[in-house]
């Protein structure tokens, strides 16, 4: 059965602040990437919970290239909208930027796509509301959500036939 609602993206919209601490840091005192990792994946999954209102199964993380390292002591800002739903899926785009607190400045440390399945308390899927874009960005990542999908789902089919060959074997 379909979702007959429709909501804006800055409906989903999800941000989340942490202070670098000791017990987040490799010995050189950067931030794990397993860590943001951990960080990151709460943060895309409050968005597709805010736009399901059920529960949100994490599926698929695009590539991450961490492209500045974080230094304890800095504030790692994290950002997650929905960008489309499908029928019982959602992709959610996600940045993440540090904050000198010392300078005030901000910098780009990592962005990708996450997607989503909505299930119900028994692991059902559901279907869930529309995505309304509103703002030329917004319809730019609508459109070209698309494509994203159709590439993951290649790679899921990919995947299944190893899998079907592992169980095989
Ligand atoms: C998510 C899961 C239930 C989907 O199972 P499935 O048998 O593919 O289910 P369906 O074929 O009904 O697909 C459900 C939706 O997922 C989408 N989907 C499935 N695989 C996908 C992939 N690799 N990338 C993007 N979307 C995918 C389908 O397109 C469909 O979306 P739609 O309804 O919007 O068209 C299953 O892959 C799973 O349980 N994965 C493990 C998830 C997990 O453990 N996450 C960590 C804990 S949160």
């Amino acid at each position: 059965m379909g979702n007959s609602k429709r909501k804006t993206v800055a409906e989903s919209r999800s941000v989340m602040h942490r202070l670098v601490m000791p017990e987040d840091s490799n010995t050189l005192g950067t931030l794990m990437g397993g860590v943001l990792m951990h960080w990151m994946d709460m943060c895309a999954a409050i968005a597709a919970r805010r736009h399901s209102n059920t529960y949100a199964m994490t599926v698929t993380v695009d590539r991450v290239q961490l492209v500045s390292p974080v230094r304890m002591g800095e504030v790692v800002i994290l950002e997650a909208e929905i960008t489309r739903a499908f029928r019982t899926s959602m992709e959610i785009g996600m940045r993440v930027v540090a904050e000198n607190l010392d300078t005030g400045k901000k910098r780009l440390c990592a962005s990708t796509f996450y997607s989503f399945v909505a299930v119900d308390k028994e692991g059902n899927t559901q279907a869930v509301p529309e995505v309304v874009p509103e703002t030329d960005e917004q319809k730019r990542r609508y459109r070209e959500a698309e494509k994203r999908r159709s590439e993951r789902l290649e790679d899921a089919a990919r995947i299944r036939e190893e899998a079907e060959a592992f169980g095989s074997g």
